[in-house]
């Protein structure tokens, strides 16, 4: 397209970029902590039984935050969503695009990335919501990228927020102790040298049974179960084998290999899917950056939360090459391999 092309169409596109790359990060946990220990005793008061050794043992998980009722994914976002955008730099009047990660938006419709926009005190952008379950942020991140180098966007605000907590049956000891609300966020800059060097991502339907909150609206009514039902062990293998798989996948596309890989950030659902991914990787467990055990299972929001930890404390340094790793109900799974 000419110059003139792009002045002549309805909406100019931005100047196409070679590539994307993440300029700040984010996050924010709602302030309510739950330790095992506060949880079994409010689950015992209901007579749900379960222990904190089973919970470390099977999960690794120690800690999850909730939302107080009433919170919502963009009120969570919104903290996380500034912090990078300060992290980064910038403006907020700089961001032409937001994509959320979530399943747990504030409304059927709009969108939680239009009430995050607005939030930000912005307008104009693109906004939209990516569902994706707990593969949802490298989801989220894949699109942003492709949209920065085609042109369509220039600087993105990538954001996985949730509460999952709004979904939970206690009365479920096998899924209420797996998982925490929170959100991540990262901004996604147009840039001349590489930062996200290879994306992948895959879903299959035939398995939606095993991870699902079947509910829907209806007549102004929930049909339906509106809470969450895993089928723990089938997720578990199926997890395994895809995760290694897309890894490896991403990695020939870049041109890379595993030796090259500073830090991995997989989904954090449980430590030892991650530990598993992390030895098929051929990498030390010193390089597995790991919130699983504080945050719990936060689905789209739990890579993005784990990138900002790092970040912050100063493991993962500018220049260092990341593995993000999803995988969650859809059946999805996918995979970002970047330099930051
Ligand atoms: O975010 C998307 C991705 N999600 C995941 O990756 C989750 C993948 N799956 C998992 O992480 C694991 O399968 C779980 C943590 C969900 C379960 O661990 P498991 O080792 O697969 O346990 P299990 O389902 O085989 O259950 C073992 C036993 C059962 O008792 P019996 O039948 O052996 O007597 C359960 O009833 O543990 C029992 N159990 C519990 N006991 C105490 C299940 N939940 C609990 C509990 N406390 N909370």
């Amino acid at each position: 397209m000419t110059q003139t092309d792009q002045h002549s169409s309805p909406q100019p596109a931005a100047q196409a970029a070679r590539y994307s790359r993440i300029i700040g990060t984010g996050s924010f946990l709602p302030p309510k902590r739950l330790s095992n220990h506060d949880l079994v005793a409010q689950l015992a008061a209901d007579g749900i039984e379960t222990s904190d050794e089973w919970i470390v043992e099977r999960t690794g998980i120690r800690a999850r935050h909730f939302a107080e009722t009433g919170v919502t994914a963009s009120e969570l976002a919104l903290p996380a969503a500034r912090a990078a955008i300060e992290a980064a730099g910038i403006s907020a009047s700089e961001i032409d695009l937001i994509i959320v990660a979530t399943s747990t938006p504030d409304m059927v419709f709009p969108s939680t990335a239009c009430l995050l926009q607005h939030k930000l005190g912005i307008a104009g952008g693109a906004a939209f919501d990516v569902q994706a379950v707990c593969s949802g942020f490298v989801y989220a991140l894949t699109v942003a990228d492709s949209m920065i180098r085609t042109g369509a966007a220039r600087k993105a605000l990538v954001v996985g927020a949730e509460v999952f907590s709004r979904l939970l049956d206690f009365k479920d000891r096998t899924t209420c102790v797996l998982f925490g609300d929170g959100a991540g966020a990262v901004v996604l800059s147009a840039s001349d040298t590489p930062g996200i060097l290879a994306t992948e991502l895959h879903a299959d339907g035939r398995h939606a049974g095993i991870l699902c909150v079947p509910g829907s609206l209806h007549g102004g009514q929930v049909t339906g179960d509106p809470l969450l039902k895993m089928d723990g062990q089938a997720v578990f293998k199926l997890a395994v084998g895809v995760l290694d798989k897309v890894a490896r996948s991403v990695l020939e596309k870049a041109g890379r290999s595993d030796a090259d890989i500073d830090w991995l950030i997989p989904h954090q659902a449980n430590i030892r899917i991650m530990h598993g991914t992390c030895k098929k990787l051929k990498l030390p467990l010193d390089k597995l950056i790991v919130t699983v055990d504080q945050h719990g299972n936060t689905s789209a929001a739990s890579i993005p939360l784990a990138l900002d930890a790092a970040v912050r404390d100063g493991r993962i340094k500018p220049g260092d090459t990341v593995m993000l790793e999803g995988v969650g109900g859809g059946f999805t799974w996918g995979a970002v391999l970047l330099d930051l």
